[in-house]
């Protein structure tokens, strides 16, 4: 599966530093060269015999060497892919604010490579606002970023921060390394809140900003699919996918419908509104004319349509941003709509859903329940087309 990729594994130190000699033999096993980079942190936790031993290349530790006068960018330009396990608070600090003072920090900056970080800290550290801020922004351009696990931590302590299983850091670069698993798949994405006139310059609208829709198109996106994005919002310029700007639900059903034949999988992550204006009033209503009576009649529920007509093949994917009974309307919505899967987040609480740059969701199905703790929304797209990709292999086996 590796056979010949080159890959730089950093490790850095952090009491998870001994799980990174089991990450180097899985890389090896698949055919990988594993070129270990070792920082002094490093070596207070495993020693430099062991990784020799293992990987193919020799341990580097230091931008003095004498073997090469530049081993960071020698490393750095000849890598398929550098991959950070453990990562320490102060290397994710390091690199994103592209501080290079060793050879595994230098060589970060030194890759147009793939970089994979795997992140592992105590729990609070993990949670602190700086780490999660550190890792969006290397998330936003485009780190991969294996979350850690829950469980036992060092000194006997219990929580999120455990560096994640090796199978999933080794499972995670054969991803990025590979094709992609959604070559040949056309994913359909809709985002932002419609917005729904009474009168040429008043709308009712909602809170949301698009940006979940935005992060799972260009997870897609990177993931090998082709893209049908339906918004509300235009999206970043360089997103690069077929684009479809609507207002209101009327024209975001028209669009959906219109293109929702060709997709393999539905993701309706817009805030739809529920109601519209029975009439939208030809010109600018006056404050004189006392408080206006506006009546509303229900749109068309796209998910619930899609959820009827949809194909065998189709994987449909529902939202439901609620502020009470998150789990139990969540699971309502899977079965009302006839979705796959419905991706639940409770909007009252801090961080999570309209208009911040973070997410904190559970992935529904009828047979999975999925937790993803407060992250990226692009960390969130990931783990929801993870949790499409499964569904569709667990569907044609
Ligand atoms: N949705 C849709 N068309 C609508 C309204 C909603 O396709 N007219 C989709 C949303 O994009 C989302 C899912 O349905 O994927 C859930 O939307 P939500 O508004 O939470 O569900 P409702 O059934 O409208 O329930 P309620 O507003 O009462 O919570």
């Amino acid at each position: 599966m590796l056979d010949g990729r080159r890959i730089v594994l950093g490790v850095t130190g952090g009491i998870a530093a001994y799980k990174a000699v089991e990450v180097c033999r899985r890389l090896v096993d698949a055919g990988a060269h594993v070129s270990p980079v070792l920082t002094s942190g490093a070596l207070h936790f495993v020693g430099e015999t062991t990784f020799s031993a293992l990987a193919s290349e020799p341990v580097q530790r230091t931008l003095w060497g004498e073997d090469s006068p530049i081993p960071h960018t020698r490393l750095g330009q000849g890598a398929d892919l550098v991959l950070v396990c453990p990562a320490t608070a102060r290397v994710i600090s390091d690199y994103r604010t592209g501080r290079s003072h060793d050879l595994l920090t230098a060589t970060l900056v030194a890759t147009r490579a793939p970089v994979v970080l795997c992140p592992a800290m105590h729990t609070e550290m993990w949670e602190h606002a700086a780490i999660q801020e550190n890792l969006s922004v290397l998330a936003s351009r485009g780190v991969h970023i294996v979350a850690p696990d829950e469980g036992r931590l060092a000194g006997g302590d219990v929580g999120a921060g455990r560096l994640a299983d090796p199978a999933r850091i080794v499972a995670t670069v054969e991803r990025v390394l590979g094709p992609g698993d959604l070559v040949g798949t056309t994913v359909l994405v809709t985002a932002g809140g419609t917005r729904e006139a009474i009168d040429p310059v008043r709308f009712i609208g909602n809170r949301s900003s698009g940006k979940q829709g935005f992060a799972l198109a260009a997870e897609a996106r990177d993931r090998g699919a082709s893209v049908i994005l339906v918004t509300t919002t235009p999206p970043p310029p360089d997103l690069g996918v077929e684009t479809h700007l609507v207002e209101s639900a009327a024209q975001m059903h028209q669009a959906v419908v219109s293109r929702s034949a060709d997709a393999d999988v539905v993701v309706m992550a817009a805030a739809v509104a529920d109601f519209t204006p029975v009439e939208v009033a030809d010109s600018k209503l006056k404050k004189q004319e006392g408080p206006p009576r506006i009546v509303l009649e229900p749109t068309v529920d796209i998910l619930a349509e899609l959820g009827r007509s949809k194909r065998a093949d189709q994987v449909l994917v529902g939202f439901a941003a609620e502020t009470h009974d998150v789990a139990a309307n969540a699971r309502d919505k899977l079965v009302r709509k006839n979705a796959d899967l419905l991706v639940a987040n409770d909007v009252s609480a801090p961080g999570v859903g309209f208009e911040h740059d973070t997410n904190e969701v559970v992935i529904h199905g009828s047979e999975m329940e999925q937790n993803v703790p407060l992250t990226d929304k692009r960390l969130v797209a990931r783990a929801v087309l993870d949790a499409v990709v499964a569904h569709r292999s667990a569907r044609s086996t």
